[in-house]
């Protein structure tokens, strides 16, 4: 799927992932500086937060109880649409999503 990484200053980085692919190590394979993914995608840092526009908010699985869990140590401001995009797994079905980094991570 090809999804559109938009850094808080205004950079922006599509890349085609592959399916099965988190959002977090598609950003971090294409040198999108603004996901750091420090756990490795295991749900233990906060720091491949993430906000979703509302194509990928509409297909999307609602975040899990860890995940929930997890968002309440962003760094940056937590909004409606702040997800982790290590949970986030890449298909057809996230085509043309794009999401935006916040300012900070740590
Ligand atoms: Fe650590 Fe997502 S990479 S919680």
């Amino acid at each position: 799927a090809h999804i559109t990484f938009i850094e808080a200053n205004g950079q922006s980085t599509t890349a085609d992932l592959p399916d099965g692919w988190s959002l977090m190590q598609g950003a971090t394979a294409n040198g999108v500086e603004g996901i750091l993914g420090e756990c490795g995608g295991s749900l233990a840092c906060a720091t491949c937060h993430c906000y979703v526009d509302e194509l990928l908010a509409g297909v999307l699985p609602p975040p899990s109880q860890s995940e929930l869990d997890m968002l309440d140590n962003v760094a940056a401001e937590r909004r409606p649409n702040s997800r982790l995009s290590c949970q986030i797994k890449a298909s057809a079905a996230l085509d043309g999503g794009v999401v935006h980094l916040p300012e900070c991570q740590e």
